[in-house]
């Protein structure tokens, strides 16, 4: 019985001494001291034994027991915590940034515009995306037949009720609201019925200016223009002047800029142009005057009105609108 206890003994502190795991050290602990371990019912047996023998024996048996104990209980503290064992921890991996969120580009550049104009003494006015046809056309002097409805495909909501295709509407109800002087600019959504492509998407964003007093002259148009286009997109961008058209103002002009991708030396982006155009404007339209109850005669005043998309995507050379409204985080996150 005792050289049974002792290869218990050995074969013990072997098997405690190679394992890796709590896992092993938990299996040997039930293989000998479990209920029917092999050391539990060595114990048993004990009762078996002649009287001569049995303290002796006996004491062996429960100093093997202590000896085994112990020995489990130290190769447990020597093995390191599970969750930190090498298998699991890699401490090279980068640590994970928590998320951050940041502006929208388009608000950047609606943020950037306002800043700007602020400093030139306009204020924010504000009309809502629902327009009817009046606001949206007819008092900027587009009657109903007018052929420059055309030019702007135009989602009715009913017969009188419209998504606003433009923030010239605006114009309209501040003037209606508020006596000359008048000097805001418009931001805001619009909405035309257009084939979605890389340069056109049914909903984008714009921004309307105007300036009504005695004595506006369109030098002062062209003063503020060409101060906001150096403002915004650098000092020394050669702009000009084009003439136009528009319905509710005369004489009206479309601005080019010097195509801020090619530098002028053409790309797709200016079509081989070189230039790219930015904005409408012109000097109001006594038309429009009299709808809003001014005296023309008395008053003058300029207009203006630019894409907010379309001046961000110069400015970061994006080259698809479509980018600012799919919320795609990588995107989104390198602004
Ligand atoms: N509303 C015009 C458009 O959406 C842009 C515009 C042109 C606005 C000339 C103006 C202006 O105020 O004077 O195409």
């Amino acid at each position: 019985m005792k050289a049974e206890l002792e290869r218990i003994i050995k074969e013990a502190l072997k098997r405690i001494e190679r394992a890796q795991t709590l896992q092993e050290i938990e299996r040997i602990r039930l293989d000998l001291l479990g209920r029917k371990g092999r050391l539990t019912q060595l114990l048993r047996g004990l009762k078996d034994l002649p009287v001569a023998i049995r303290p002796e024996v006996g004491s062996a048996a429960n100093r093997a027991k202590a000896q085994i104990e112990a020995a489990l209980k130290g190769r447990t503290e020597s093995l390191p915590p599970p969750q930190e064992r090498k298998e699991d921890l890699d401490i090279t991996l980068p640590g994970r940034k928590p998320w951050e969120g940041s502006l929208h580009p388009l608000t950047l550049t609606l943020q950037r515009i306002i800043e700007i104009f602020y400093g030139m003494g306009f204020e924010l006015a504000e009309g809502p995306e629902v327009e009817t046809d009046y606001y949206n056309f007819e008092a900027l002097n587009m009657p109903p037949d007018h052929p420059a409805r055309d030019m702007q495909d135009t989602y009715y909501l009913g017969k009188d009720l419209l998504l606003r295709t433009q923030t010239s509407p605006v114009q309209i109800r501040v003037m209606e609201r508020s006596k000359p002087p008048v000097r805001i600019i418009a931001p805001g959504r619009v909405y035309r019925h257009e084939a979605i492509n890389a340069r056109s998407f049914t909903v984008f964003y714009q921004f309307e200016g105007l300036y009504v007093d005695q004595g506006v002259t369109f030098g002062q148009l062209k003063g503020v223009l060409t101060g906001f286009i150096e403002e915004f997109f650098g000092k020394g961008i050669p702009l000009r002047f084009r003439p136009s058209f528009f319905p509710f103002t005369e004489p009206s002009a479309e601005v080019d800029i010097r195509c801020v991708i090619c530098g002028g030396k053409g790309c797709s982006v200016c079509k081989q142009r070189g230039w790219l155009e930015i904005l409408g404007a012109g000097m109001v339209d006594p038309a429009v005057f009299q709808a809003v109850g001014y005296d023309p005669e008395k008053f003058s005043g300029y207009a203006f009105g630019l894409g907010i998309d379309r001046i961000a995507m110069l400015k970061w050379g994006i080259d698809d609108i479509r980018l600012f409204y799919e919320n795609d985080i990588r995107f989104l996150s390198q602004f």
